[in-house]
Order: C-alpha cells, then structure tokens, then sequence
C-alpha cells in the first residue's frame, strides 16, 4: 500500500514536469546519478531526509533512491513544501509526509513519522532531526548523516561540545562548492525573489536593510543593491563591518537603520534581531522578511502580542498595524522568505549543493566504522570534483599549473 501523507497525489503529474525541468539544470548531480545508479551504494540502507520539498531536493532523492535507498521524505520547514512535488515523488514509492502550510504538530508528527522507518542515514537541513533522534530516540542506530546549513553546523558543533553527538555527520555547508555559491548567490537571487514576488514592489530608490554580512547577508546586500537599492548593512562582527563598508554599504546599529529602511531582511540565524522597539521606529509601509533559517530573527511572535490580529493583503504578506496607526508588512510570516514566498534557490546552485549531500550521504556509508561520531568535513578532493565537474558543465576550462610552478610553490628557497 502507498505510504505518504502530502496534500494531493493529483498533483504528480505537475510535479513531474519540474522535476524534468529541474534535471535539465542540474548537470553535476546528474552524472552523479549515473554512476550511483551502476554502483549502487546505498543499496538496503534507509535514508530518512529533512529537506525544503523543492524540485531540486526531488532530484535529490531520485539520486538517492537510484543509489539503492529506501527514503521517507519531510519538510525542512512548515512552509518549505512545494505539494506537486510531493506528489511527484510519492507516486514515484517515495513515502512522503509533507504539505505547504503544515503547522508546528504536524511538522514533529511527520519527523516521528519518518523516523518510524528506523533510518541508518539522516540528512537533514537545520537539524532539527538529527536534534530529535538525540533528544527522543536514544536507541535508534544510526550510521551516520548530513547537514545542509550553517545554522545546523552551529547546532551540531553545540552538540559536539556536549559530547553528546552518536554518530559522524557530514557538514556538506562547509564545503567551497556549497556555502560561496548556495549561500551567497542562491540566497542572494531567492531571497529577493521571494520578497518581489510577495509584494510585487520596484526594489530601485528604495532603502534596504541587511541584518548579516555573512555569505547569504552578502548575497541579499548584492543583488539588492544590483536592484537599484541604497542598502544599509547592520552587524555585530567587527570584521564583516569592515567588509561591508568597504563593498560600499552603509553600516549602522538596526536601532538607527529601522528609521531609515523601507525592505528589511534578516540573515543572521541568531534571535530578535528586528524586535517591536525598532518596528516602532520604522516608516509606515516598512517590509519585513527573514532568509535566516528559522523564524526567529523578526520577532513576529513579539509583534502580534502587541497589536491586532494582522490581515492576509497578499500571498505571505500580512499587515499588522501598530497603535498610532503605522503599518508593518511581515512576509511568509517571518519564515524563509526564499522558501515561503518563492521556490528557494535555483537548480544550478543546488546542483552543486546537493551533489555534495549525494556524495556526503556515500562517503558516511562507504566509511562505515571508521569514523568518529562528530561534523565531519566533506573530503576537499570532493568538493574539488564538484566545481571541476560545474565548470565543465558550463562549457568552462581553465589553466593547469605547470610541472615548475608545482615546485615554486612547494620551496622557500626562492624569494627575491
Ligand atoms: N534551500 C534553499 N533553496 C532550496 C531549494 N531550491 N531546494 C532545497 N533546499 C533549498
């Protein structure tokens, strides 16, 4: 008997046409299938995955699957689902327990769900399942897992710290191939799609404020500004404050940015970075959204237990008013804006980023045993084939340091 729980199966044939639409840009993680397809790997091992249901993550666990697992699918996120694409895939033997809008219940009820499946592998994106099973599986044997983001990586260092990790996990966001280019350019593209698709607002002459100058703070600050937008920076690090000043930004505490900005947008993935005291500084109008992994960089809670009940004027936009009168505009409810408003990030950033999950997921299963429980980085000659294997995609070439330079660079004799 099938064995999902998504929104309409009707959908399939819909979520079909992305996947396709997907693969064609996906080149990386395509070759990868091919040779994982012949390998098989991953054969009888059970995989439970935790990731945005995207075409992109659909292509994933077609890879995953044509490696010889058996998947059981959830949401990384309560809005992050994309339902013709779960559809796709349940009707392709993936169980899946996944829809948009699925409430905080429903989401842990899903994770147990999944976790019924007794996995050897998580790969997961936040880590909220690999914090679950620590915290309510003690004896679930697991081999080991992934790790899509930097908010997880923190998670999971915190984890490490305690000593209470039980099995190696691959930080796939550490790789070159995931973090400069997912973080920054997807993030950077998607984010701001979200943001135009939920308010259908001209970006140009306006004021955007960037919470974070990391690599997805980096991406939002770019693109905003290729946008046609003045855009102020607000940061806690010393470093990255330079940084942003000297790629142009302004750089100001948020108490003095929430007076200026008329876009907000939140990449930090620490906690109330935009709170009610500065929303009472901002302009009638201002526009909220957060890129940061959970929602809790606006403080939306906060927000709704001063005023009103909001109302729903578009798609993931909602209107809260504040007494006095000003008007603040909080998009996909403070979640991911990339994800809740838009379709995350494109596939041929994801390629890379998943080809490295692909490969992450093989290398703990290859190395059964010999690694130690702990974040594990992806082995750089991995990450080194990915981006040779995206340039060559691209039609790309480049030099090869010859047989002398190899050696000028390996001495200390030669100076001056
Ligand atoms: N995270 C950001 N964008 C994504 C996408 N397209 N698919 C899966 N996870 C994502």
């Amino acid at each position: 008997m099938a064995d999902y729980k998504i929104k309409d199966i009707k959908l399939a044939e819909q979520g079909k046409l992305q996947l396709e639409w997907a693969e064609m840009h996906m080149p990386v993680l395509m070759i990868i299938k091919k040779e994982l397809q012949a390998s098989k790997p991953l054969n009888g091992i059970k995989v439970a995955m935790m990731l945005h249901i995207t075409k992109e993550t659909g292509v994933l666990v077609r890879v995953i699957k044509a490696a010889g697992a058996d998947i059981a699918l959830v949401a990384g996120n309560p809005l992050s689902t994309q339902d013709d694409i779960a559809a796709a895939l349940a009707a392709e033997g993936i169980k899946v327990y996944a829809w948009k809008g699925q409430d905080g219940d429903a989401y842990y009820e899903n994770m147990r769900t999944a976790l019924k499946l007794k996995p050897d592998l998580i790969m997961d994106d936040g880590a909220d399942m690999h914090a679950m099973v620590h915290q309510d599986y003690p004896d679930l044997k697991i081999i080991g897992g992934t790790e899509e983001t930097t908010t997880g990586i923190v998670r999971l260092k915190a984890m490490e710290e305690e000593k209470i990790l039980r099995y190696p996990i691959m930080a796939v966001n550490n790789a070159y191939t995931k973090y400069l280019f997912d973080n920054r350019y997807g993030t950077g593209q998607s984010g701001l799609d979200g943001v135009i698709r939920a308010t259908n607002i001209m970006v140009s002459g306006k004021v955007g404020v960037v919470a974070g100058y990391g690599w997805v703070g980096r991406g939002i600050a770019m693109r905003m500004h290729g946008h046609g937008a003045r855009v102020i920076v607000t940061e806690v690090n010393p470093f990255k404050a330079l940084e942003a000043t000297m790629d142009g930004f302004e750089v100001k505490p948020m108490a003095e940015a929430a007076k200026e900005g008329d876009i907000f947008v939140t990449a930090t993935g620490d906690i109330n970075v935009i709170t009610y005291e500065h929303m009472q500084k901002m302009k009638d109008g201002a526009i909220l959204a957060n890129v940061g992994h959970f929602d809790v960089e606006v403080d939306v809670k906060g927000l709704k237990k001063k005023v009103k009940p909001g109302r729903e004027l578009r798609n993931q936009l909602n209107e809260y008013t504040l007494p006095g009168g000003k008007r603040i505009y909080v998009l996909s409810d403070g979640r991911l804006v990339n994800l809740g408003a838009a379709e995350g990030h494109p596939s041929e950033v994801m390629d890379m980023s998943f080809a490295n999950q692909a490969l992450g997921a093989v290398h703990i299963i290859k190395n059964h045993g010999k690694l130690a429980p702990g974040v594990h980085e992806i082995p750089p000659e991995t990450d080194e084939r990915i981006a040779r294997s995206k340039l060559h995609a691209m039609g790309i070439t480049i030099d090869e340091l010859t047989k002398e330079q190899k050696q000028y660079m390996s001495q200390w004799r030669y100076g001056t």
